[in-house]
């Protein structure tokens, strides 16, 4: 028999209460929901090439023979190619993960016998990582380069030129309380880009290939409970998989969620709004739930409604409760529980300016017979939206014109890596232009981005693929099409019917089903009748720059989407010399053949310029393609900023706008880009970044941001000349003046000499001095409005860069390595004017407990690294982005410094 000393004895007893006491402890907690951030403490390794990576692979790719890089966009999407796997592939251990978005139950996959991948060694529980990298999530790995520069360079202008092609592995240790056996534990992952696959403990547990979409696997069959785990992720992204910069690795949040097990589903509520009015609204409401017990359970499902603070959280008392609903749960089943309610004098969701948009939160409690209650959260709006043919969109009765920009997923310097703050800023700057709407283009947001366009009063146009089973580029989604269509579309639209902000699922841009006639239709068909099974409350839409409305194709959805064929493609005089698709303006026709169906035109203009650059000569007419002498310089890869040059198939800000307006019928329209995106810098792909935009990569606005606030705030007095005036040698030469107001005339002065009072005709967007010649000095315009004299600008001939203006956007963040400040660094001449064309080579540094995140100049040519702590100033500006130490609130100090300019500083200070 064992002795033990009684000091011992006394201990064991005295932990032994202590136990108890945990679990009676520990019992309160497991029986609830827990969602935490599993976003530090991972360590990533990618292989140094893609030869070198493992074979645990997905599955095979077909070879690429058609790499080509800045194809047309509209180029003709093609028939996919087919391979038969010689080697063994993982596909079939990951097919099962999408099972709960697979309706019909012979569809869904079973898991193969075995665990392949589990005697490789990064998915070991003792495997040494720790000379892999540490790092924070969201991560983007291809971010800080090298930009990769010639036109042989494995990665060209199309993908951005940056390294996300790949294969790596991210590896996370993971403490799981004994306690948490009574639970389910899934790891949610909001984007992994792409192809991941996830093992626990040596098991491979599934995965999800497309890039964009939020997914979860359950862990709790491989954890280890009371000890450590190991979590291996293999992540694989193909070249020649984008017409953009993805961005790769695990970019978004990563969430360990721990329900009862008895819980509400992954996306598991719904809730919709079918009656609203001021008086009173109907909210409804069904929750879903799983079983993930060993035995059957009854339930009692309860919901609470709570008005919503500016975070989302309910705030308050509850404003009404949905009844308590019962029901029995077979181990392993799933029920859903319906009932709605009547709110009185609702406070609306509402698009700004008018309206305002309020929020609530559902408070669901799912309540076991064995004690366990789950508490889940879903935040929602009261709102009513009606679509109309004649009309447009109405949103809680009032008319809301759509006067939309189209937005990529990337933050620019910052990558794929999202973060809110700036996330945030792109929104505010987009809403000062008069911006209502974004279309995502053209896959899944990060979920915080719905969250925005919620609390800041957007509408949405949420969109999911950019192909289906026909190809852009040789290994982009088409390869998983036929597998994860349907998983990828119930899931999404499961996990964004919520937001209030989304009025519109688009479940394709320009696919090359709009040339398979009646296959393409019948494809549309089958992923319109998806969607209207998980939401038939919004309308569906896929965006087309071919289909004609004889087409079948165009029949299928509930509105017209058109991408630049309402203004017609290439058929202005200007365009028509060159080849393609050639379409004469098409909104008349489609609103003959779907007289009821709201169109709306979701991609418009693919405007080109570079900021602040300026080519002569200039284009007389109002739009007109680029092409090297006409608007773009070849030698330095930029487009002027004259904002009349566009892509092949597009047309100007003034084009576009005229006919929208000669089509009042239409509900408004998106402009191909609000702001610039890495990859696709058409006209040049030696650049790395689009020219598409209105603002630039960097969020400086260029002139074209003017037109557009011109037109769409029209009662914000405003005025805008371009271009810059320091045209030393182009004394004498014509140099031509264009002004934006707001106003409806204006008058432009040279050194005080009036050149002429000048009046908006009907359809047009700019006022123009096009016979004026150079004249050093100060150039200003005066504009009026009915009369009245309605605002003021002026552009001057400057110094030489002698000084530098910092301006953080915000001067105070939070002190959690999330927050960003933005400084914009203005060079000045010795007067304190704005040198609009300088380049000066600056410098940065930073003091105090932060750190500068990326530095850019909006330049798209730049091939310096964003982390650089070196760069030019490109036309005047550049942006340093500086973010604090998590927990170690203090005072930043940012010292920017430069050739021949007198050095500053700006100060920021982090909190906790
Ligand atoms: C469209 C396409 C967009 C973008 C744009 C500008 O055809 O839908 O994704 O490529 O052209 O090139």
């Amino acid at each position: 028999m064992k002795r033990y000393a009684l000091s011992t004895l006394l201990a064991m007893i005295a932990s032994a209460s202590l136990a108890s006491s945990l679990v009676a402890r520990t019992e309160g907690a497991i029986s609830s929901r827990e969602r935490i951030s599993i976003n530090d403490e991972w360590r990533f390794m990618k292989y140094a090439s893609a030869e070198q990576a493992d074979r645990l692979i997905y599955d095979v790719r077909p070879e690429v023979t058609d790499g080509e890089d800045g194809k047309a966009a509209d180029a003709k999407p093609t028939a996919a190619v087919e391979v038969e796997a010689k080697e063994p592939v993982l596909k079939d251990w990951i097919l099962p993960t999408a099972n709960d978005f697979i309706k019909n139950p012979s569809d869904r996959h079973q898991r193969p016998e075995g665990n392949p991948g589990s005697d490789f060694p990064f998915v070991q529980e003792d495997f040494d990582d720790s000379t892999w990298e540490r790092v924070t999530l969201p991560h983007d790995w291809a971010i800080e380069g090298p930009f990769m520069e010639g036109w042989d360079a494995p990665v060209g202008g199309g993908m951005g030129r940056l390294p996300s092609p790949g294969v790596a592995w991210y590896r996370r240790a993971l403490d799981i309380p004994e306690a948490d056996q009574a639970r389910s534990i899934f790891l949610d992952i909001d984007g992994a880009m792409s192809y991941a696959m996830v093992w626990c403990n040596g098991h491979l547990v599934g995965g999800w290939p497309y890039g964009y979409a939020s997914w979860r696997v359950d862990l709790s069959p491989y954890l280890n409970f009371g000890g450590a785990n190991q979590i291996a992720i293999r992540v694989d992204n193909p070249p020649f998989s984008s017409r953009w910069y993805p961005g790769g690795g695990l970019y978004r949040n990563v969430w360990l969620t721990k329900t009862p097990k008895v819980h509400v589903a992954q996306w598991g509520t719904y809730v919709t709004t079918p009656e609203v009015s001021e008086k009173a609204a109907t909210v409804s409401l069904e929750v879903t739930v799983d079983n993930d017990g060993d035995s059957a359970a009854s339930v009692v499902v309860s919901t609470d409604i709570f008005r919503a603070d500016e975070n989302g959280k309910a705030k308050g008392r509850k404003i009404a409760s949905l009844k308590a609903l019962e029901g029995e749960l077979e181990a392993g089943a799933s029920a859903t529980f319906a009932d709605s309610v009547v709110i009185k004098n609702p406070k609306l969701w509402g698009p700004y300016p008018n309206q305002e948009p309020h929020l609530h939160v559902a408070v669901t409690k799912v309540r076991a017979a064995d004690g366990s209650v789950d508490t889940y959260e879903t935040t929602f709006g009261i709102r009513d939206l009606r679509f109309d043919g004649e009309k447009g969109l109405f949103v809680n009765g009032e008319r809301i014109y759509l006067q939309g920009a189209n937005q990529h997923h990337d933050l620019g310097a910052l990558g794929a890596a999202f973060n809110v703050r700036a996330a945030e800023r792109q929104l505010e700057i987009l809403r000062e232009m008069g911006c209502n709407a974004i279309r995502i283009a053209h896959n899944p947001p990060a979920v915080e981005l719905l969250e925005l366009t919620d609390r800041m009063g957007f509408l949405v146009i949420d969109e999911i693929f950019d192909c289906w089973a026909r190809k852009k580029t040789p290994l982009d989604f088409h390869l998983i099409f036929p597998e994860w269509h349907e998983p990828d579309l119930r899931a999404f639209i499961r996990r964004d019917r919520n937001y209030p902000s989304v009025i519109m699922w688009s479940i394709g841009n320009e696919v090359g089903e709009q040339y398979t006639e009646e296959a393409g239709s019948a494809l549309a068909q089958r992923l319109h009748d998806m969607a209207k099974e998980e939401d038939p409350t919004r309308p569906t839409a896929a965006s087309f720059n071919f289909a004609k409305p004889h087409m079948p194709i165009t029949a299928v959805m509930d509105t017209v989407s058109l991408n630049y064929q309402g203004e017609g493609i290439r058929n202005a005089p200007a365009y028509a010399h060159l080849k393609g698709i050639n379409t004469p303006p098409l909104y008349p026709k489609f609103h003959d053949a779907y007289p009821n169906k709201m169109i709306i035109s979701s991609e418009n203009a693919a405007a080109v310029s570079s900021r602040g650059e300026y080519l002569f000569p200039v284009a007389d007419g109002i739009s007109a393609p680029v092409a090297d002498g006409a608007g773009g310089d070849p030698v330095s890869a930029h487009v002027s900023s004259y904002e009349l040059y566009t892509a092949p198939f597009g047309s100007s800000a003034d084009k576009v706008l005229g006919s929208l307006e000669r089509h009042p019928y239409v509900g408004g329209g998106f402009i191909w880009s609000g702001w610039d995106y890495l990859g696709e810098p058409t006209p040049y792909y030696s650049a790395r970044s689009s020219y598409f935009g209105v603002i630039d990569l960097a969020g400086f606005k260029k002139d074209r941001f003017y037109l557009y606030q011109a037109h769409w705030r029209p009662d914000y007095p405003m005025a805008h000349i371009l271009p810059h005036w320091n045209w030393e040698g182009r004394e004498g030469e014509v140099t031509p003046v264009h002004v934006f107001t707001s106003g409806d005339e204006a008058e432009l002065f040279l050194n005080g000499k009036s050149l002429g009072r000048k009046v908006k005709g009907e359809f047009e967007y700019r006022l123009r001095w096009d016979e004026l010649a150079y004249e050093p000095g100060i150039l200003e315009v005066v504009a009026y409005k009915e009369g009245k004299q309605w605002a003021r600008a002026a552009v001057e001939t400057t110094g030489a860069a002698s000084a530098l203006e910092l301006k953080a956007d915000r001067a105070k963040i939070k002190a959690d390595g999330k927050d960003l400040s933005f400084v914009t660094v203005r060079i000045l001449d010795d007067a304190g004017r704005f040198v609009r064309n300088a380049k000066t080579p600056l410098t940065f540094e930073l003091d105090g407990p932060g750190e500068i995140v990326a530095t850019d100049n909006g330049d798209p040519t730049s091939l310096v690294s964003f982390k650089s702590l070196e760069r030019e100033a490109f036309n005047g500006l550049c942006l340093v982005i500086v973010k604090g130490k998590p927990g170690e609130a203090g005072d930043l100090t940012l010292r920017v410094s430069g050739n021949g300019v007198a050095s500053a500083m700006a100060s920021i200070v982090t909190t906790k």
